[in-house]
């Protein structure tokens, strides 16, 4: 029988794709998915290290599992605990030392050697660390051949970061730029599009600063492997994520107008709306800059939609700099966005600033900032909903809705729609006409002419 494995996922979507990885090298030794921890042979958390909070809530979540283990071993059971992700990458040895319990520690690099880890636990009953940087990339011995089910599909393409923004520890917890080779790229894509997946994210921290080995020995940009991923049959939609502004190539705008499956949608996080604060965090784009990236883009694509991040009370914000983030959210118009306090990571050159008295933008006025900004890109996000009413848009239904007889999918603009509709429609492309907007939500109905949707 298989035992049973369950894997804790936070932050963002490339820890998504590595859990999907994760599961799929356990599977082969005998471990099978649920999604409860309740009697797990295997619990693993997939961590993210990017604000404290998050980095804080591990740690509850390993004292809730201890009693899980104990459990299960005065049963004569055994459940192994494993911490995975940016925070055991970024502080491996300190979750060892607080949660002396969990058995391994590994990083986003090294969970290829799952296999030969699982069994020294099972031998050692000791502690595994391995937060190595290997030589081979994890992705040579991955190999291509996915299990991922469903119509959309994440592929990660491109690793770390070598921007070094002054508040953010990806540099350091995920290492510096590494672009997949080309062609395990299409080969995985390929693989995906024959299980049935129509839509892929292609991923990375600083994924539009893909420079992949081509099969012509060239490095290749993000808009030529789009291109090619572009061909491959059965794949209707294609989009990226995260961008960097200043990685903002013509090439890969012009692909915009020009790839039919390229999604009219783009995560472009600007962070602040002042040049002042762009230069203390690094940022190597200043408003202007970002302003006409936005009109380049929408010369190519009329309708395009932006979505993006923001940082408040970063070390030193004055009003006049919060006002100017304002000033900006209300010229650009972004259709969604995430918007955070900041948060001082250890090692990282804004929390020596944040240090000093002086730069530190009191808790109270960072919680008024942020309040008032989401208020904005809210209202934004609803305008845009609203404004979809009436229309009719393709939706790729990748789930069912929680009332029987309704299937859930995305907008090109990653709306998520509900319609009536029966199952077998699930995974597939309709056109959908808007009847009714929310914040959060769209409600359509099939439009039944449809041929073939397309965005
Ligand atoms: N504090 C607050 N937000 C942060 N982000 C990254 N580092 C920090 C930090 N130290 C935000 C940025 C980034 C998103 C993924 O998280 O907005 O784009
Ligand atoms: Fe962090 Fe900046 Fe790199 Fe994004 S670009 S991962 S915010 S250092």
């Amino acid at each position: 029988m298989a035992k049973k494995l369950h894997i804790k996922t936070y932050g963002c979507q490339m820890n998504v794709y590595d859990s999907e990885r994760i599961a799929e090298v356990l599977a082969p030794i005998g471990f099978a998915l649920t999604d409860t921890d309740e009697d797990a042979d295997m619990v693993i958390l997939n961590t993210c290290h990017i604000r404290e909070k998050a980095a804080d809530k591990v740690y509850s979540e390993l004292g809730r599992l201890r009693k899980k283990k104990n459990q299960k071993e005065q049963t004569g059971g055994r459940m192994i605990l494993g911490v995975t992700g940016c925070v055991a990458q970024a502080e491996g040895a300190e979750v060892l030392r607080r949660a002396p319990y969990v058995d391994m520690v590994f990083g986003p690099q090294t969970y290829h050697r799952l296999p030969e880890m699982v069994a020294r636990t099972a031998r050692e009953h000791g502690h595994i660390l391995d937060t190595d940087f290997p030589e081979d990339s994890k992705f040579d011995s991955l190999g291509e051949v996915r299990t991922a089910e469903g119509a959309t599909a994440f592929l990660s393409i491109q690793e770390g970061c070598d921007k070094f923004c002054t508040y953010c520890v990806v540099p350091y917890t995920r290492g510096s730029e590494f672009s997949r080779p080309v062609a395990q790229v299409l080969s995985e894509a390929q693989n995906l599009a024959a299980i049935g997946v129509k839509e892929i994210t292609l991923l990375g921290q600083n994924v539009n600063a893909y420079h992949g080995l081509g099969n012509d020995g060239s490095d290749w940009s993000l808009a030529q492997l789009v291109r090619e991923v572009a061909k491959i049959d059965g794949l209707e939609r294609i989009r990226y994520m995260t961008s960097y502004p200043a990685e903002m190539t013509d090439d890969l705008i012009l692909a915009h107008q020009q790839v039919a499956e390229l999604m009219p949608y783009l995560h472009l996080p600007i962070q602040a709306g002042s040049d002042a604060v762009l230069k203390a965090m690094n940022r190597q784009h200043t408003v202007a800059d970002y302003k006409v990236i936005v009109e380049k883009l929408r010369a190519a694509v009329p309708d395009i939609a932006l979505s993006s991040d923001f940082i408040v009370g970063f070390p030193g914000e004055t009003d006049a700099d919060f006002e100017a983030t304002m000033t900006l959210v209300e010229e650009v118009r972004f259709i969604q966005a995430y918007s955070f306090k900041y948060s001082a990571r250890p090692g990282t050159p804004a929390a020596l600033l944040e240090s000093q008295a002086e730069f530190q933008v009191p808790e109270a006025v960072k919680a008024e900032r942020l309040a008032r900004l989401q208020a904005l890109l809210n209202a934004n996000t609803l305008d845009f909903n609203l404004g979809a009413v009436g229309k009719v848009y393709p939706v790729l239904f990748d789930r069912t809705g929680k009332s029987p007889g309704h299937l859930v999918g995305r907008s090109p603009f990653m709306q998520a729609v509900t319609v009536e509709a029966e199952d077998h429609l699930l995974h597939t492309l309709q056109n959908v006409r808007i009847l009714k907007a929310g914040p959060n939500n769209l409600h359509g109905e099939l439009v039944q002419d449809s041929l073939k949707a397309k965005a």
